[in-house]
């Protein structure tokens, strides 16, 4: 029998940025699961979805985002028994989260993308996204983000996780200059890419008319 989900709000503070960086303070790292979850999000959703519609909307993601679906996500997201969605705050704003859940709880093509490989989803934790507002990277919460959803991920029994990314040619001329992909930040975490195991999500891109299929690539880290 798996533990059952655990349900707290539990405030961290990230871990000390990275040394070549200024010294900022530290962003307050909030970790919501169970009833605590449930009771939060009502308040929090409006704020969740912007920070979601923010970020995606930036290079490689280009979504053009939509408000209500996004508050429709979030809650679907929530619903979920093992959830967890970790917060970054500066003073009371959000500026950043981050979401977990059991994979065999995720949305369908995700856990989809797993059985065609033969790979069981039982076991292991599926991290949906990270996302922080440009002004507060670099401040140690990526990595928070990381180690509050692998601690939620122990705490259910889980002993792997996974997430995807979008793929894209790094010839794409819409891809900005100095752009840095996150592949260094994610290897060093742990995770591994994992090309075998891929999915497709269909959104509209900025300057579109319609959705269109974009593919992802997952990464995995197994044992955690
Ligand atoms: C992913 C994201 C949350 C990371 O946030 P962050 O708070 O800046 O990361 P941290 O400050 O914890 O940085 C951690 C480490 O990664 C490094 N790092 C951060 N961004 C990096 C990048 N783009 N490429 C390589 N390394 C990077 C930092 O230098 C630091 O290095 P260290 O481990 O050697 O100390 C943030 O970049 C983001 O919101 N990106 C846009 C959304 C996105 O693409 N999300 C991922 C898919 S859902």
């Amino acid at each position: 029998m798996p533990p059952p989900p655990p349900a707290y709000a539990e405030t961290m503070t990230a871990p000390p940025p990275h040394s070549e960086t200024p010294r900022l303070e530290a962003l307050r790292l909030e970790t919501l699961a169970g009833p605590a979850l449930a009771a939060a999000l009502p308040a929090a959703l409006a704020d969740l979805a912007r920070l979601r519609g923010a970020v995606f909307a930036e290079w490689p993601y280009l979504y053009d985002g939509d408000a209500a679906y996004e508050a429709g996500y979030l809650a679907r997201f929530a619903a979920s028994p093992g959830a967890a969605l970790v917060v970054a705050y500066d003073g009371a704003r959000p500026v950043g989260m981050a979401t977990c859940q059991p994979l065999a709880e995720a949305h369908a093509p995700v856990v989809q993308a797993f059985r065609r490989r033969g790979l069981d989803p039982a076991g292991v934790c599926y991290c949906g996204e990270s996302v922080l507002l440009p002004e507060y990277r670099g401040r140690g919460a990526g990595v928070g983000f990381f180690a509050a959803r692998e601690a939620h991920a122990r705490a259910l029994g889980l002993t792997a996780a996974a997430f995807c990314a979008v793929v894209r040619n790094v010839n794409d001329p819409r891809r900005p200059a100095g752009y840095l992909p996150l592949d260094a930040f994610w290897r060093k975490r742990g995770y591994r890419p994992r090309p075998d195991i891929s999915c497709v999500f269909s959104w509209r891109e900025l300057g579109d008319d319609r959705e269109t299929p974009h593919s992802l690539g997952f990464w995995l880290k197994d044992p955690l």
